[in-house]
């Protein structure tokens, strides 16, 4: 898999062991300039630094993804720079571990709005370029909390979400696949990154693992190997798709 020319916009990359990160890092290694894009301008900078010491194309952006203004304006700074934008990761996410009965109407809103509704605003952003490109793929990381109903810490809202990127993507997919534009996504399981509040204890990683036929957590690396098949040439062929990353926590 080569990615030589292409320019990645991943959006949540600026987190320093997240899954958007482990992306960013691995298109760059493969030959792509990227673009990351978060809410922390100063943690996108680092990762964005990461890549230029790999002599890559680097731009960090601070973007709200559930705001459109602030996506309208991510992609023009991405045209501006390196003219196309060939793949896009739509992998900002929260989670929040709530139950329905105490969950408010602005805890539905907010998971909804960086999850679901980010990740339509920022595919709707790049769809004109794409299409003038005939070229084009959209990853988006639902979770297998959208699968099964559930996670160890997410809310149903967390839940909904998910489970709604999943159905976006094939509506989306079946839109675009004419314009040689795929659309599909990854559903990991429990992954070590800072997502939960801190990276846990080894001790607690353990006890997390237990009904994890792998008995262990996932690494960002191995969502990010998942995310680079999708977004490679290689998988032309492949859209609306899902990719389960769970070490066997949930089989469908
Ligand atoms: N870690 C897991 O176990 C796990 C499992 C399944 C799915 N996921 C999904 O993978 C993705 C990455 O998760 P992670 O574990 O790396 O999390 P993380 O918390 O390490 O990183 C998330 C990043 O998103 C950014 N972000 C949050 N709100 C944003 C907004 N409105 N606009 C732009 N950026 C925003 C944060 O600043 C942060 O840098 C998320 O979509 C998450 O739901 C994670």
């Amino acid at each position: 898999m080569s990615f030589e020319k292409r320019v990645v916009i991943v959006t949540g990359a600026g987190s320093p062991r997240g899954i958007g990160r482990a992306i960013a890092l691995t298109l760059a290694e493969k030959g792509a300039d990227v673009v990351v894009g978060d809410l922390d301008p100063a943690g996108a900078e680092k990762i964005a630094e990461e890549i230029r010491a790999m002599k890559r194309g680097a731009m960090a952006v601070q973007v709200d993804v559930t705001r459109q203004q602030d996506v309208t304006e991510l992609v023009r700074t991405v045209l501006d720079r390196f003219g196309r934008i060939d793949i896009l990761v739509n992998n900002a996410g929260i989670t929040q571990p709530i139950k329905v009965v105490d969950m408010t109407e602005n805890d539905w809103d907010r998971i909804l709005a960086v999850n679901l509704k980010g990740t339509f605003l920022c595919s709707k952003a790049v769809l004109s370029t794409m299409i003038k490109q005939g070229y084009g793929r959209i990853v988006n990381l639902s979770s297998v909390s959208g699968k099964r109903g559930g996670g160890v810490f997410g809310g149903a809202h967390y839940s909904a979400a998910k489970a709604g990127i999943l159905g976006f993507a094939k509506a989306l997919a079946r839109e675009v696949a004419a314009h040689g534009i795929t659309v599909n996504s990854v559903a990991p399981g429990l992954i070590a990154t800072d997502i939960r509040g801190g990276l846990e204890s080894l001790e607690r990683q353990k006890e997390m693992s237990r009904d994890i036929p792998c008995q262990r957590l996932g690494t960002p690396e191995e969502v990010a190997a998942a995310v680079a098949f999708l977004a490679s040439e290689e998988a032309a062929y492949i859209t609306g798709e899902d990719i389960d990353i769970n070490g066997g926590s949930h089989m469908d």
